[in-house]
This record gives structure tokens, sequence and C-alpha cells, in this order.
């Protein structure tokens, strides 16, 4: 005797209803880059069709996307200009353009990354101390907070963020609003294509000595728990892919959402092979369901686009 399993898998109906896990609009976060300015649309020459808007050019695909069901979108500010104090001046493009999406879509989850990678001249994530930089931290999370933002997420891996983030948020009215930690950081080269799009690479050195060793997965689950402590209602695992170890412990062992970051090099990796035709478009959907199926409940992802004018709901 022996069990079949082919039978489940005759045809299309009946793989669906044996199917355990399911993709859909609401999973997916857009990452957006924003950039001082008007009327301006850049291509990123290392992301093939992601571009960098100024807040009025970016109405109108915003716009479509909700259209066709964006629930979220995580912005990233690229300033023209270095210097630090920019990131947390009310009058900022960010704080202004956060204003302004929130107006045009009030139903629109805004998320804004906070770091100041984009703002060091030497294009790291800390000014040295890593305790002055979780003051600074925390003011440019207020800054957000009282420009509209839903949520903010600190992504820089300096140590006790979040805490001074929860802090300054409480103790100004905005105990409201979410933080979603990247709690578990790796130090890795999937971030090459993202830090020309932002760019935030370093001038010297990387960031080994802040970002996590990818050889460790029970470090990971101390720095959530940590995040957790402090104040996170939601953590992020990133990269997602050469994790998902990583996303499936921190599913099961934590209750807050868990949203994997599907970074920059490993939607350019796809992006390549599917137009170059080495591998087939079904790929994407494949790729972005083992996200999901290892455990995380939601995706920040550059392929948003693509999956909302294809998925249901
Ligand atoms: C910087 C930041 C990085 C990413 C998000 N925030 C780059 C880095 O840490 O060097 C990477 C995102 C991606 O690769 O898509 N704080």
């Amino acid at each position: 005797m022996f069990k079949r399993f082919r039978p489940n898998r005759i045809d299309e109906k009946t793989r669906l209803r044996h199917r355990e896990t399911f993709i859909k609009k609401s999973d997916f976060i857009w990452p957006v880059f924003l950039v001082p300015g008007d009327n301006i649309v850049q291509e990123i020459p290392s992301m093939d069709g992601v571009f960098r808007y100024s807040v009025d050019r970016l109405l109108e695909p915003l716009g479509q996307l909700v259209g066709n069901g964006l629930k979220s979108a995580l912005l990233f500010g690229v300033p023209d200009e270095k210097g630090v104090e920019q990131a947390y001046s009310s009058d900022g493009f960010v704080q202004t353009a956060i204003s302004s999406i929130k107006k045009n879509f009030p139903a629109l989850e805004i998320i804004t990354d906070v770091c100041l990678c984009s703002y060091t001249p030497d294009g790291h994530c800390h000014i040295g101390d890593n305790d002055r930089t979780c003051e600074i931290l925390a003011q440019i999370a207020l800054s957000h907070a009282r420009a509209g933002t839903n949520v903010v997420a600190p992504s820089d891996m300096m140590d006790g963020r979040v805490h001074f983030i929860k802090k300054a948020l409480s103790e100004n009215g905005f105990a409201g609003i979410g933080i979603m930690s990247y709690a578990a950081k790796y130090a890795s080269s999937f971030y090459g294509p993202f830090r020309l799009a932002a760019d935030c690479a370093p001038k010297s050195g990387d960031r080994k000595d802040y970002q996590m060793d990818p050889a460790n997965a029970d470090e990971a689950l101390e720095e959530i728990a940590a995040d957790i402590e402090e104040g996170a209602d939601s953590i992020i695992i990133k990269p997602a892919l050469s994790y998902l170890d990583v996303v499936a412990k921190a599913k099961a062992r934590f209750n807050v959402p868990v949203v994997a970051y599907n970074v920059s090099g490993e939607y350019q990796m796809l992006r390549r092979a599917v137009d170059g035709k080495i591998v087939n478009a079904d790929i994407i959907e494949e790729v972005l369901t083992s996200i999901k199926r290892a455990g995380a409940d939601r995706i920040i992802s550059y392929f948003t686009p693509q999956i909302l004018r294809k998925s249901e709901g």
C-alpha cells in the first residue's frame, strides 16, 4: 500500500482546494523613494522599473495603486544634500510629503523609514555615538508623527532606538503611532541596488559593526524580543529570502505581526532573470508565496505594483 498524492494535483481547481498558502493584496507594502522638489521622476539604474519621485509626481502612480488595492506604503526620503538636521525639520520634504499623501489618500497606511544613512555625509546610519544617534532618530520619528505618519520603521540597527522612539512618541501624545522595527536586519550584500537608489552607501567601511552577522539566528530572536520589549508592535526581518528560517522562527515565537522585506538585490536578481528569459515570470509569485509560507504576515516588496495588478482581495 502507498498513499496517492497525485489526485490532489490533477487540475487547477483541485490544486486550489488543497492549497495552503495564498498571497493577497493586503499582504503587500510598497517601498517608495521620495526626493525633494517638483516634477521629478527619476529612473534608478540599479533597480529596473523602480523610480524616485517628488511628491507631486508620486500622487498619480500612488492613486493607481490604491485603486488596485494598495493598503500600505513605506517611504524613504532621499535628500539632495547631506545634513542630519533636515531629517527632522517640520517643513522637510518627507514631512510635507506625508501630509500631502495623507490628505490625498486618507485610507492608505503610511509607514516612514527612520534612519540617517541618506543624510550623513559618510553614508552611515549613525553619527558615531549610539545613544546620541537614538535621540536624533526619536526626533525624526516624532517629526513624522506630527506630519501624520501612521507607523515609523527604524532601520538603523542602533541599540535601544525603539526605546528612545517609543518614549518620544508617548511623551508627545503620539502613543498610537505604530513602531515597525527592523528588528533583525542583517549586514547583507542584497542591499546593493538600494544604496544607489537612496544614495546611502557607506563612503568607507561597511555596516558590519551594527547590522547582524548573516550566520546568526538565535541572536535575531534576541533582537526581536528586545525590540518588542522596548515597544515595537510589529517587526521586520530583512532580507527575506536567505533568512526564511528566521521568519519561521520569529512567527512561531512572537505574537506580533512579522514582516519580511524582499529587498532590492532580491528584486533586481529576479527582475533581470525574468526579463532576460532565464526563468519564467511565474517565479515572482512562487518566491513571494514562499515568504508567506515561511510565516511572514506581510511582505515589503518592489514587486507590489505588479502583484496588485494580478492578485485577488
Ligand atoms: C538603510 C536601509 C537599507 C535598506 C533599507 N534601509 C540599506 C542598508 O542598510 O544599507 C535596504 C533595502 C533594500 O535593499 O531594498 N537604513
